[in-house]
């Protein structure tokens, strides 16, 4: 079982109890949000979006109107039936203009950017679909300098496949046409937000194993378990990035 797969993400919305595979759930988007002002008319994309949970908690608490794609289609399947007065579609986020021909106000990704195999390439597809006046957000772990020598490993390759990096990360923004306009690390809300999921994982371990066996109980104590030691180790952290469109 991947993580990033259908039933990983139902592994995780039952520990999260929220259809939420990013650490601290509903705490997490208020703190991303928490100086974006309220506004039903605004357009937003949300990458990456998984199950929908946080499409669904931003539209239903005024943030906006939101569309949310990922290149899972079954979670888009499910996140579409669950959520069915917003609209979710499948694909790659490389592609996202070749599908999509609206231009958003805000764009936001929570815990998806580090999965992305092309990261420049998502970043100029995004400007793609961005309105001048736009915002983008990103919620993401990132490597506080020694974690790629050791990253947590899963299935023969590393769980995350790309942490932001300082200094690699902003340049890699300013190419693909974005403006880098503040980052907040985060790091002690994940370091308290994992310990507190790894008490969950223990309290739903029966939910756990009757949807994924034993084997999926041991992957998710291993996978998060090493994440929060990283973490605990100062190799791992979360940051927010906010950026806007060169101009
Ligand atoms: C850890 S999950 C986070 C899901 C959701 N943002 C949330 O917080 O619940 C990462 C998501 O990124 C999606 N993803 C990975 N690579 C992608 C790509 N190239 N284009 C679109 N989505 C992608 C995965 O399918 C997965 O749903």
């Amino acid at each position: 079982m991947r993580m990033n797969s259908f039933i990983g993400k139902k592994i995780l919305s039952i520990i999260r109890n929220g259809n939420y595979a990013h650490p601290g759930e509903e705490e997490a988007i208020e703190l991303t949000f928490r100086n974006i002002p309220k506004d039903k008319n605004r357009l937003m994309l949300d990458i990456g979006c998984g199950r929908g949970g946080t499409a669904h908690y931003l539209h239903t608490h005024g943030w906006g109107n939101v569309v949310g794609v990922d290149i899972d289609s079954e979670s888009i399947h499910y996140a579409n039936q669950q959520y069915a007065s917003l609209d979710f579609f499948a694909c790659n986020i490389v592609d996202i203009s070749k599908s999509i021909e609206r231009k958003f106000d805000l764009l936001y990704l929570f815990n998806s950017f580090y999965a992305f195999d092309n990261q420049l390439a998502a970043l100029e597809s995004l400007r793609k679909v961005a309105k001048a006046s736009s915002t983008l957000h990103i919620f993401d772990y990132i490597d506080l300098g020694d974690y790629f020598k050791e990253p947590i490993i899963e299935a023969g390759a590393p769980f995350l496949p790309h942490p932001l990096k300082n200094g690699h990360f902003e340049n890699m923004m300013g190419k693909a046409g974005w403006s880098l306009s503040k980052t907040t690390d985060i790091t002690l809300k994940y370091e308290q937000w994992y310990s507190q999921f790894m008490t969950k994982v223990h309290q739903k371990h029966k939910e756990i194993i009757e949807i994924g066996g034993e084997d999926a109980m041991e992957t998710v104590c291993r996978l998060y378990g090493g994440l929060l030691e990283s973490i605990q180790k100062g190799m791992l952290g979360g940051v927010i990035v906010e950026a806007k469109p060169k101009q």
